[in-house]
């Protein structure tokens, strides 16, 4: 199995989600009513899909890898670059998701923290893929040994089987699909 082919796609995936979220958003800003049981579906595939699912492969299987064998440059775009965002990320999804629970219990001035959080995220993951297709895959798969991307690709493959078995992938590319009906532009 190929590793960055892999999550290269799931970029794509991910970037679906990013342009509901979005379109969520200016439905609000709109003056339409929050869909908490739509956030909630969205937070779930950004926890599960994006954070778990992808970010964790990435976090275990390469990101260890290139800090561990590329140096400085690694361990400076790596855990000093890649790394943070990934926090920076979870950061704005639990503000959001506190945000969203004030403006249920009936405080309309946390509407605007809803919007800032979730766009925020969105432009944030954004650049951060768009760095990782760009720069930070093609500089693992030119820098690392051979010996090492098999071994990568391996557990890529181990770490696929297993979430294959609880369904992840099926089931998280349908809540992206029954959310982009709902949310397009
Ligand atoms: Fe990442
Ligand atoms: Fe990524």
């Amino acid at each position: 199995m190929d590793s960055v082919k892999l999550m290269m796609e799931e970029h794509q995936n991910i970037l679906r989600m990013l342009e509901v979220v979005r379109n969520a958003c200016y439905g609000i800003y709109k003056g339409e009513d929050i869909c908490y049981e739509d956030f909630a579906k969205m937070i779930d595939f950004i926890r599960n899909y994006a954070d778990n699912h992808h970010h964790g492969k990435e976090e275990k299987l390469l990101f260890n890898r290139m800090v561990e064998h590329l140096g400085p440059v690694g361990t400076k775009l790596i855990t000093h670059g890649m790394m943070v965002e990934h926090d920076f990320g979870r950061l704005y999804i639990r503000e959001l998701e506190e945000a969203l629970e004030e403006v249920k219990k009936g405080d309309d001035t946390r509407i605007i923290d809803v919007i800032a959080n979730a766009v925020g995220y969105t432009n944030l993951l954004k650049r951060h893929i768009q760095k990782e297709d760009t720069v930070v895959y093609s500089f693992a798969t030119r820098q690392l040994s051979k010996e090492i991307i098999d071994q990568v690709n391996q557990e890529t493959a181990d770490f696929e089987a297993e979430a294959d078995k609880n369904g992840t992938r099926t089931h998280y590319l349908d809540i992206l699909e029954e959310l982009e009906k709902k949310y397009s532009k």
